[in-house]
């Protein structure tokens, strides 16, 4: 793709999406847990031209998470995870609000409990915060909240509980670590979900050979980045064509042709993690990329792309 020198001639409808009421200066949104821990930090994400920013999931009270080492890099571009979702606690994280509010784009917060009651208390707090919408994570693969993502029924049941009592949109965040990732979907839908979010980490682990023992301090994790790309596009795939809510797409995402396959498939925006532990100039790259793409192809608006590669299957 030959990128443009700048994008101050594209018109600002360009790269422009809208789902579930809410609308979105570009696709590409921050993915939770990925330094969005604070207000500032938010603010900063959003300050590198994203189009939206997920807060890391906040529950109900402060948890430390697990002891290090609990990020590392396993391969290029792909890493291993067990953070254990530190957080501060719905009471102190709605403080960060404001601030994240600042950037002035849209802020979704990521929330988590161990009950349907908890997960609501934790998304009411927070949409009186003023976040744009809840991002319900049933997934992270090595925290008790994985059992609600991996069975329909539970998945149905806290979806419903926190439909029933907030006003905004609420995003599903599924558990790839399942046998039929649809039916998850699916039961989120009927529950109430307005978008779902595929996907998170893939569980995993890594050895060291000289020390003989896992090499996380909670043994096993969440791999992310480069190589779990291609099963979030498939889950993208899947879902956009097994429910009629908005998808987003998570995964391995590191460039603009990235971006497209994740759109093509049937993503209505994209979240991206790991891509940044090489800072946030990626973002204006991929805008260019993205840019470059529908100049190539006359695309008036890049939401018109979204799930135009099932229109190619028979
Ligand atoms: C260090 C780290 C922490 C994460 N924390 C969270 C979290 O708190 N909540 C959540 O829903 N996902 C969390 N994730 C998962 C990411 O949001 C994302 O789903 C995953 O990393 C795949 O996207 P990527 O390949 O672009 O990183 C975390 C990922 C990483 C690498």
């Amino acid at each position: 793709m030959s990128l443009p020198a700048s994008t101050e001639n594209v018109p600002s409808s360009l790269l422009h999406v809208n789902f579930c009421g809410i609308s979105f200066q570009n696709p590409l949104i921050l993915a939770s847990g990925i330094l969005g821990t604070s207000g500032a930090l938010l603010k900063k994400a959003a300050s590198s031209g994203l189009g939206g920013v997920t807060t890391k999931s906040v529950g109900p009270r402060p948890r430390y998470g697990y002891l290090n080492p609990s990020v590392i890099e396993i391969g290029p571009g792909t890493c291993l995870n067990a953070v254990g979702l530190a957080n501060p606690g719905i009471m102190e994280f709605v403080s960060e609000i404001p601030a994240a509010k600042a950037s002035g784009v849209p802020i979704i917060m990521s929330v988590f409990g161990s009950s349907g009651e908890e997960y609501k208390r934790v998304a009411m707090a927070a949409q009186d915060a003023g976040v744009d919408a809840i991002e319900m994570n049933i997934s992270c693969p090595h925290a008790k909240v994985s059992s609600i993502g991996a069975s329909a029924k539970l998945t149905h049941d806290t979806v419903s509980t926190v439909k029933n009592s907030v006003k905004i949109p609420i995003f599903v965040k599924l558990n790839p670590n399942v046998t039929n990732l649809i039916e998850i979907g699916m039961a989120a839908e009927d529950g109430g979900a307005d978008a779902v979010v595929a996907i998170n980490t893939i569980r995993g682990m890594a050895i060291d050979i000289h020390a003989r023992k896992p090499i996380l301090f909670n043994q096993s994790g969440g791999v992310s980045g480069k190589s779990i790309k291609p099963m979030a596009v498939k889950a993208v795939f899947d879902l956009y064509k097994a429910l009629s809510i908005p998808v987003i797409g998570c995964g391995g995402i590191f460039s603009a042709e990235d971006v497209v396959e994740f759109m093509l498939a049937g993503a209505s925006a994209v979240q991206l993690g790991t891509v940044f532990m090489h800072g946030w100039e990626i973002v204006d790259s991929i805008k260019h990329g993205l840019i470059a793409y529908c100049n190539q192809y006359s695309i008036p608006s890049i939401g018109k792309i979204i799930g135009k590669a099932h229109e190619e299957v028979v």
